[in-house]
């Protein structure tokens, strides 16, 4: 009888329990016991010896990376929707195949999206360090005001699956009127049911009172948010960033905070995470989020029990569900 040894899978980050004993019942797992993040050497080594690797957003996985020889491993199942750390034509000329886990963490990201929304424009950042300052005084009728949500111009730039939440959430929630700026039109039936106007994107930047960003990163969306179009927005506008950092030119933005070209700003992503520009540190009127988006233990759990399943296809030689390499 011919013995089947399972198939060596290294995972580069601590995973919730639930997903490391899923893997574990049905690979042979080599855990990261430090949760360090993995540097060239660590994920060449990974690439070296196993035959598969579970991977995140923190793994630099590029050409130089994956040009490692000979490299073993024939899946990277990365734990996140967005893949921009992993270079996926060198995968693809390797023949490495790559998954990500769409779907599962939507509704966290668009929640923390309209929580940006709510800090930002009521200002409830600061007002928390004030009041933990013990810098609070009492109440007064003018001490703080923000700027109410409801009834104000959302603006979207990408209308995938996040971007299509958060826009539920803010029309049908906080009665939020919606412009939008997609590669793909919204069908008619969404359109419809979120009252949706589709516009030209520096026309969004000029229109909305908050806009918030849910492109991938790639070449065509970095920096999209440079200091052209930031200036295309409103005095009185705030913009909201739950996708990746290198969407938004950061220096830029500092100064448009600066100069009072936009309101205020909501952060979950950066240029260079974990760094965050001092620029953006000694403002007031920027929350600034620890990339939390889809940082629940629903949507961990379910994150790492779809990279498993892509493994599981992977191993049993099924088409990958969530193939994206
Ligand atoms: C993850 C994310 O926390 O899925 C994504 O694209 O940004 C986050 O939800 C991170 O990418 C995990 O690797």
């Amino acid at each position: 009888m011919a013995i089947t040894v399972p198939p060596v899978v290294a995972v580069t980050r601590r995973l919730p329990a639930p997903v490391e004993a899923a893997l574990a019942e049905r690979f042979d797992c080599r855990f990261n016991a430090s949760d360090k993040p993995l540097d060239a050497a660590g994920l060449r080594q990974a690439l070296t010896s196993s035959d598969a690797v579970v991977c995140t957003v923190t793994d630099r996985i590029d050409a130089a990376v994956l040009g490692v020889e000979p490299v073993r491993t024939r899946l990277l199942a990365n734990f996140g929707v967005g893949h921009e750390h992993i270079d996926l034509a060198a995968a693809r000329a390797l023949g490495i195949a790559v998954t990500n886990t769409p779907g599962v963490l939507t509704d966290d990201t668009a929640d923390l999206a309209i929580a940006l929304m709510l800090m930002a424009s009521r200002g409830l950042g600061s007002g928390e360090r004030e009041l933990r300052a013990g810098a609070w005084t009492g109440w007064s009728p003018t001490h703080h005001l923000g700027h109410r949500l409801s009834g104000k111009a959302l603006g979207i730039i990408g209308m995938g699956r996040i971007g299509r939440a958060v826009a539920r959430r803010a029309v049908h929630g906080f009665g939020m009127r919606l412009v939008y700026a997609c590669r793909t039109p919204l069908p008619v039936g969404e359109t419809a049911l979120l009252d949706a106007v589709p516009l030209e994107l520096d026309a969004v930047f000029a229109e909305a009172d908050v806009v918030s960003l849910h492109v991938p990163s790639n070449a065509a969306t970095h920096h999209l948010v440079d200091r052209r179009r930031l200036a295309l927005m409103r005095r009185h506008g705030i913009l909201v960033n739950t996708s990746r950092g290198g969407v938004v030119d950061e220096v830029a933005l500092v100064g448009a905070l600066e100069r009072g070209e936009i309101a205020a700003a909501g952060l979950d992503v950066y240029e260079q995470e974990p760094r965050v520009s001092p620029g953006l540190l000694a403002l007031d009127n920027v929350v600034l989020l620890p990339h939390l988006g889809s940082a629940t233990v629903e949507s961990r759990t379910a994150m790492g029990m779809r990279a498993c399943e892509n493994l599981v296809a992977w191993s049993e030689g099924r088409p990958l569900p969530d193939r994206v390499a």
